[in-house]
């Protein structure tokens, strides 16, 4: 590992923004989320995010050259800060400066824990927050299925009466918010969301109403969703399975796997080569529907706590 040096720890400023995308593209798949490659869909989704980017990122470097980031996101309703951090792999020794600004942005939002995730299996971020008092406490398993895979799915038959329709517009915005609420209400990590983050996340075009999918009871509530996302990449179009769930009195119908199927052939409708989606390792339930439906997986993320 690299010895520490004099890289110091600087609050983001917008005109920083071009930096930073150039090192989120040069670090690749890292931490819990991906990050779009263009600067202006950067600033747009930093934009759409419920953080205030001068306060929450902070970057890692010497003047002129900037070598890593954290961003963390503080969820009150859930007593948490969630810290994306990463640097490249000659200023690995600093990434303790990064930790320290997550624990700080902590205790000064007064919440008992810092999240941090690590993608795949790398050892030295692993011990280097068990060093630091961190935890082992969550893994999720990033699942993808391929289009040759994806296109064998069947139509799935519904219980009687339940249908499955395609989000009308923004005007649903509200009830997308409430539906998401109940099904992950007590969810590992998740935090509540307001109508307006869901607006936020609804007028991105990879994230629009065009990709939700609502399953309706015969007497027209709202029993479950799928929200899909599709990114368009240079050489190929890539499909998401964003969120989605069944309410809970509507479970064990049959509803999630009509709904993944749903949003499956979506995604390949709308030219997807392949989809990806992430989902908690001892989601029973979740990840027999995924596999079932031709998902492998090929990737983990751990998820770490401190508690401070
Ligand atoms: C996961 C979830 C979507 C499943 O929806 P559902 O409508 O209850 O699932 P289905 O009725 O379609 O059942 C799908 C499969 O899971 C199995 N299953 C359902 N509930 C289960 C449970 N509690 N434990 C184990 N297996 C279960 C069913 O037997 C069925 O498998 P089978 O066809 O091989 O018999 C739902 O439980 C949910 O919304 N959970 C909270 C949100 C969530 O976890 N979303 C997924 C995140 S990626």
């Amino acid at each position: 590992m690299p010895d520490s040096t004099d890289n110091r720890v600087q609050a983001f400023q917008w005109e920083l923004l071009p930096d930073l995308s150039e090192l989120l593209n040069r670090l690749g798949r890292h931490s819990f989320r991906g990050w779009p490659e263009s600067t202006d869909e950067l600033r747009t989704e930093l934009e759409a995010l419920r953080i205030d980017p001068e306060s929450d990122i902070a970057l890692l470097g010497s003047p002129g050259r900037i070598c890593g980031y954290a961003l963390t996101l503080t969820e009150l309703d859930v007593d948490r800060v969630v810290t994306a951090l990463a640097t490249t792999d000659d200023c690995s020794g600093d990434a303790g400066k990064l930790l320290d600004f997550a624990i700080g942005r902590a205790r000064s939002a007064n919440v008992s824990a810092v999240h941090i995730a690590i993608r795949g299996v790398a050892v030295e971020p692993m011990e280097k927050l068990v060093e630091s008092g961190f935890e082992r406490v969550a893994s999720n398993l990033e699942l993808t299925l391929v289009r040759e895979d994806g296109g064998q799915i069947k139509d799935t038959r519904l219980a009687d009466g339940f249908t499955i329709r395609p989000m009308r517009s923004l005007a649903e915005g509200l009830l997308l918010t409430q539906v998401q609420n109940r099904v992950f209400e007590g969810h590992w990590g998740f935090s509540k969301n307001t109508p307006e983050e869901i607006l936020a996340r609804l007028e991105l075009p990879v994230t629009g109403p065009e990709h939700v999918l609502f399953a309706e009871s015969p007497e027209g509530d709202i029993a479950g969703y799928m929200w899909t996302a599709l990114e368009w990449h240079q050489d190929h179009t890539c499909g998401k399975i964003w969120m989605t769930g069944v309410v809970p009195e509507f479970r064990s119908l049959g509803l999630g796997r009509a709904l993944v199927n749903a949003g499956v052939k979506h995604l390949l409708s709308e030219g997807a080569a392949d989809v990806h989606l992430e989902v908690v390792e001892d989601n029973v339930a979740a990840v027999r529907i995924y596999e079932k439906a031709g998902f492998k997986s090929h990737g983990k993320i751990t998820w770490y706590e401190k508690r401070v």
